[in-house]
């Protein structure tokens, strides 16, 4: 049984959906151990209490340097013994030290088909406006390896989503959660726990 640690930094459906996916037996191979939130404020941290799982808070404001920051997580992960790192609506950009410690380890969710929308910039609803700027007609998420280049690892999983006439960015965020991410995540947390990728 692989442990698994979640890094947020807001809402934590991603994080809710692996929650879910660990009750309904998607995931087998693996548990959640702690939960690290780079907000105080996150409501994924009311989601790990909620289920009983430990929740750190690691503010960016409060460590004096990016170094700190990254030593506080990493910290963090080791007390927990975490074997595999899911980054689950976490809004901060790694240093390639922290990336190499965990390589092959460490998993994001992209809420678009990379290499559309993504890289530096590219975050949260940032990104469903740029597709409804573009126009495009199909969008959806991937989940891929975390390395040194922005959304630019090793893709894992990919689910198409339809983009419809009258669309919000909020709208289409809620979508693309629903009928992408919060599938696509759970299936690929397996995966790596039980070896197979
Ligand atoms: C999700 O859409 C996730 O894919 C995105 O932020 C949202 C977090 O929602 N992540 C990124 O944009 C990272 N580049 P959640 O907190 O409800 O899971």
């Amino acid at each position: 049984m692989k442990k698994i640690g979640v890094l947020v930094s807001g809402g934590g459906t991603n994080l809710q959906a692996i929650l879910d996916a660990q009750n309904s037996g998607i995931i087998k191979s693996g548990k959640v151990s702690v939960v690290i939130s780079s907000s105080a404020k996150a409501y994924a941290l009311e989601r790990a209490a909620k289920a009983g799982i430990p929740g750190v808070c690691v503010s960016r404001k409060d460590c004096v340097s990016k170094e700190e920051f990254e030593e506080r997580i990493s910290g963090a992960l080791s007390e927990y013994e975490v074997d595999i790192i899911v980054l689950a609506g976490f809004m901060h950009i790694l240093s390639s030290d922290f990336i190499a410690k965990y390589k092959n380890r460490m998993i994001n969710v992209h809420p678009s088909l990379i290499p559309s929308f993504c890289g530096d910039g590219f975050y949260g609803l940032k990104v469903h406006e740029a597709a409804l700027a573009k126009g495009v007609k199909v969008t959806g998420a991937t989940v891929h390896f975390v390395n040194e280049i922005t959304d630019g690892g090793k893709i894992i999983m990919q689910k198409a989503v339809c983009v419809k006439e009258d669309d919000t960015p909020e709208i289409l965020q809620k979508r693309v959660m629903k009928e992408a991410e919060h599938i696509i995540l759970p299936q690929a947390v397996e995966l790596l726990c039980a070896d197979k990728i």
